[in-house]
């Protein structure tokens, strides 16, 4: 879906559906909605008077060939609460109202800023949310339905009358859209099923991301893998038959900056391997690679943006199986940076790849690094599918991702990091071992991983809990949600 920018009046714009506004409580509407009610000789006002309408959050109202008005159908949608709007609610107040409008089948849809005008928002910040809203809403997954549907709309045009407004307008659709679509992005990997997204598959995905963006991309194959000491990584891919890759993205638009480094897990699909998962909702886990998805997503809105960053990604990408080669429980492997781990469950896969992506990632001279991933299901336990949760050993790093987070419009919680944790995964027989027992398990696979960050700044995101919708909801379909990419960007943009 294409959205575009006029000066013109939403009673006049050229449209087969036109969306106007009304905050919860108010009688007689203004500005856009005014000129609507007017226009249809007060139909609006008479839909609030009848109490048809009350302008409830994301609340709906249909006029099909209103009168006096160019476009076939008219929609109506509540803002909630003047005093409680927010930037939140007008990601959710636009998904809401373009799937209205696009019943039916209506290809140009026309629209206002939701709150840039009574609201009070920054126009621009209205105006990103807007077409997040609008293109996270829209989101479908049709990749293998011989019958995709009904077409989303083709074009969603943003009207303005404000000569003043219509630059911050244009800039902040344009920012929106590149973010949504990241996200979008990242959506279709974890979408993906595990047959078809391989570690290969997925590095390709990478490496063609990377041309059109611009940015470079290189694969560290087994060989090379082998040859840098990344046991941990090696001893996770051996069970598979699909060879691992190591995916690196470098994007250096300000080489004078410190090195950030986004590492995200990239696991195509976790049975357990040798400590084999149950078979209920297995099959969820081919969204095991949603942390690469982010870091991936992340990347193609930073260099399409252009933000002023010396970046570089990080993606182990393997498959979890159990086979004749696969690692076994008690099995002991060696990282890069020389540490022995015992393998006490070989569904503790992540934080092993991660510790030599990590690894990797600091030899590279990377003094910041986050890494992403669907960690653990204590994660889930603990914050439900609500929160994602954070752990980070840098308080300044910490507060940075919770900042963005809030301004992105994305739950994180920061769980501690106190190092007395870190007892619980010592082992008899090596350096570590890759289970930390029941207790806190979110946060002790976590700093496992942070064993591996030498003196880089280091924190974590776990969203076992956020990367895969079961229900929808507002501008999250079900499926892969393209969780975490909207916070890194935001973090390395401000
Ligand atoms: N990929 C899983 C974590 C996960 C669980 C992601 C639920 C999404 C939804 C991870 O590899 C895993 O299996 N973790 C184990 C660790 C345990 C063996 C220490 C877990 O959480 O049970
Ligand atoms: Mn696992
Ligand atoms: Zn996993």
């Amino acid at each position: 879906m294409k959205i575009s920018v006029i000066r013109e009046s939403i009673t006049a714009v050229e449209a087969d559906a036109v969306i106007v506004n009304l905050f919860q409580g108010v009688e007689s509407p203004g500005g856009a909605t005014g000129a609507a009610d007017r226009a249809t000789g007060g139909l609006i006002s008479r839909l609030i008077q009848s109490g048809e309408f009350r302008g409830k959050l994301n609340e709906t109202a249909t006029l099909h060939f209103p009168p006096g008005l160019p476009q076939r159908k008219l929609v109506l949608v509540g803002l909630g609460p003047a005093s409680e709007f927010s930037l939140e609610r007008v990601r959710e107040v636009s998904a809401a109202a373009l799937k209205e409008a696009a019943r039916g089948g209506a290809r140009r849809i026309a629209t206002i800023v939701h709150g840039a005008g009574i609201g009070g928002l920054d126009p621009g910040e209205a105006a990103a949310a807007l077409a997040e809203g609008a293109l996270l809403g829209s989101y479908t997954y049709a990749r293998f339905k011989s019958d995709p549907g009904a077409p989303a709309p083709g074009e969603l045009v943003v009207a303005e009358m404000d000569e003043k407004k219509l630059g911050a307008i244009e800039e902040g659709v344009r920012r929106g859209a590149v973010l949504a679509e990241s996200v979008n992005f990242a959506r279709d990997l974890v979408n993906a099923p595990g047959n078809h997204l391989t570690p290969a598959a997925l590095a390709e995905a990478a490496r063609e991301l990377a041309r059109e963006i611009g940015v470079e991309c290189t694969v560290l194959e087994r060989e090379e893998m082998e040859r840098l000491g990344m046991g941990a990584l090696l001893g996770v891919a051996k069970g598979s038959a699909e060879p691992p890759k190591l995916i690196v993205l470098r994007y250096a638009r300000d080489a004078s900056r410190p090195l950030v480094a986004l590492v995200g897990k990239g696991v195509t699909f976790d049975t357990g391997g040798i400590s084999l998962k149950p078979a209920k909702g297995m099959s969820e886990m081919k969204g095991d690679m949603a942390g690469a998805a982010a870091v991936l997503g992340a990347v193609r809105a930073l260099a399409l943006l252009g933000a002023e960053v010396n970046l570089m990604a990080v993606v182990p990408a393997v498959e979890n199986m159990p086979s004749g080669t696969a690692m076994k429980p008690g099995d002991v492997v060696k990282a890069m940076n020389g540490k022995t781990v015992e393998v006490d469950n070989t569904d503790a896969e992540g934080r092993l790849i991660l510790a030599d992506a990590v690894a990797y990632a600091v030899t590279q001279g990377a003094q910041r690094v986050v890494d992403v991933a669907t960690l653990t299901g204590a994660c889930v336990v603990a914050l439900g599918r609500l929160y994602s949760g954070l752990v980070a050993t840098d308080d300044r790093l910490a507060e940075e991702l919770l900042k963005a987070a809030a301004a992105a419009g994305e739950k994180v919680w920061r769980l501690p990091s106190d190092p007395a944790y870190r007892e619980q995964y010592k082992s008899d027989v090596a350096d570590l071992k890759n289970t930390g027992g029941r207790d806190a398990g979110a946060i002790t696979g976590a700093l496992f991983i942070s064993e591996f960050a030498g003196d880089a700044a280091w924190a974590h995101l776990d969203i076992a809990g956020t990367a895969f919708a079961e229900k929808e909801k507002a501008y999250t379909p079900r499926g892969g949600t393209g969780v975490a990419v909207r916070t890194l960007v935001r973090w390395l943009m401000s």
